[in-house]
């Protein structure tokens, strides 16, 4: 089944555009329909909370070289995994990712769950981190919703509410947006999107995909959405 029109002229562009990150696959394995490994999906999701990909870049190299699967992960001191997260700041997310490591190992046998609900149940992973692995590695329809995502629901629709009470509906029409197929693309691309066209100043209409179906680009109103709570 092909996605619908909306869904398949983002990924058309993210065939073509889509970042290069070492926790991605490459084109031609995504075209392949090869999926990135679940272990680091889930650890680049963690990492990639409160910090920039530039950052995350060469922590996730030496994590991912010296603890090379989850299993690894899990037999680590604390105080090595620590070390190593050492300038990452945040250091709950440290411990909170050796105590998932550990619980994949100890009651998964290792292996990620391959479902939504198992994955929100282990330490550390909330709604976000679920629906990330769940898309990404899993190709699991499931709704990834971060500032990025918020800011292109909220111009494509011309969605009026500030935030945050404009979540619930902003993540209602993220929702309806996903595709059956190749909604891990879809998650990263819209992802993407938000973080390299439809930016939080100057956004670079002209080079968007959506931009002929984008309700705040034909109202005028994209660059200042989402709207600012009055103070
Ligand atoms: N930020 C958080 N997760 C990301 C991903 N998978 N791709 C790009 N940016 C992200």
């Amino acid at each position: 089944a092909l996605p619908p029109a909306q869904a398949e002229d983002l990924l058309e562009w993210y065939d073509r555009h889509a970042r290069e990150m070492p926790w991605r696959t490459g084109p031609r394995a995504r075209a392949a329909g090869i999926r990135p490994d679940p272990y680091r999906v889930w650890l680049s999701e963690i990492m990639l909370q409160q910090t920039t990909v530039a950052a995350v870049r060469p922590y996730f190299e030496a994590f991912t070289a010296r603890w090379p699967d989850v299993t690894a992960l899990a037999a680590a001191e604390d105080a090595e995994v620590m070390a190593a997260w050492a300038g990452l700041g945040y250091y709950a997310r440290a411990r909170n990712l050796l105590k998932c490591a550990r619980a994949v190992a100890g009651e998964h046998g290792g292996v990620f769950p391959a479902d939504h609900a198992a994955l929100l149940k282990l330490p550390g992973i909330g709604p976000y981190t679920a629906a990330a692995v769940a898309a990404i590695a899993f190709d699991i329809p499931a709704t990834v919703v971060d500032g990025n995502v918020e800011r292109v629901m909220a111009r494509l629709h011309d969605e009026p509410t500030p935030l945050p009470a404009a979540k619930p509906v902003l993540t209602r029409l993220a929702a309806d947006l996903t595709p059956e197929t190749r909604p891990g693309d879809y998650a990263q691309a819209v992802m993407d999107l938000g973080a390299t066209i439809c930016t939080p100043r100057n956004p670079a209409c002209g080079l968007c995909p959506w931009r002929p179906s984008c309700a705040g680009w034909h109202a005028g109103t994209a660059p200042a959405l989402p709207a600012k709570t009055p103070k």
